[in-house]
């Protein structure tokens, strides 16, 4: 049985290029009423073949800017760094003449970034927010149990959150959901039948936050579109 608004697909090739193309009308929606498309991108392992795809579309790239929904509290440089996933996936391809807006400010700590707010060029509305989730009900960095949960779970407040999640190693920032609510199109990709079990539990009703997941499937601000293969 699928949440409301989940497509599933039959693999994960499918998947990646069905998601890669609807964010690629989204991107040409937002340049044909404004000219330009900001777009915001989970870390993780998911998203790198779907960005791959996208990155080899012809879309006149010079006009798209990527920003993070998350990050882990490490240079752009270091293995874990989603913004350092994110240039990945985009160089060598037409859309590495995309903007990269990344989270990370070296010399200041997440809770500094927290307070000064959203990076110059994160302007939200977004154009689009695709997110990841974890088994544990996730996503972005708003974690089970992390502190400040409830509140970066509330739909409203401020859009950053720094976050010391009880299980991941290493602090992290995160955009918060009201913040990750403000965009014009919000996905969900998820792989794997843990997952699809975690998003299934969190549709039926139960405790708020337990996990995090549910207020995003709960909200009722921003149509979500959850995007599964096996
Ligand atoms: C991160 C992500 C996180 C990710 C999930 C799923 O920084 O890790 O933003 O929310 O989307 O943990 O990760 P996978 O795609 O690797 O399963």
């Amino acid at each position: 049985m699928a949440v409301p608004g989940q497509r599933n697909f039959a693999d994960r090739g499918t998947l990646t290029e069905a998601v890669a193309r609807e964010l690629a009308v989204l991107i040409e929606r937002a340049l044909a009423r404004r000219g330009r498309a900001c777009l915001l991108v989970p870390g993780g392992s998911t998203p790198g073949p779907i960005l791959e795809r996208l990155a080899m579309l012809p879309l006149p790239w010079s006009r798209v800017s990527f920003g993070l929904g998350d990050e882990r509290w490490v240079a752009p440089e270091h293995a874990d760094s989603n913004e350092r996933m994110l240039r990945k996936a985009l160089a060598g391809r037409p859309g590495a003449a995309a903007r990269v807006i990344g989270l990370y400010r070296p010399g200041q700590t997440p809770e500094q970034a927290a307070a000064a707010g959203l990076p110059p060029g994160l302007a939200p509305p977004f154009d689009a927010v695709m997110l990841g989730m974890g088994a544990d009900g996730h996503f972005a960095s708003l974690f089970p149990q992390a502190p400040g949960l409830p509140a970066a779970l509330a739909g409203d407040g401020a859009p950053l959150l720094a976050v010391l999640p009880p299980a991941a190693p290493g602090p992290r920032l995160s955009l918060t959901l009201a913040a990750l609510l403000d965009t014009r199109a919000l996905l969900l990709v998820a792989t794997g039948s843990d997952k699809r079990a975690v998003l299934q539990q969190a549709s039926l009703p139960g405790p708020d936050h337990t996990p995090p997941l549910r207020a995003l499937l709960r909200q009722r601000r921003t149509p979500l579109a959850v995007r599964w293969a096996p």
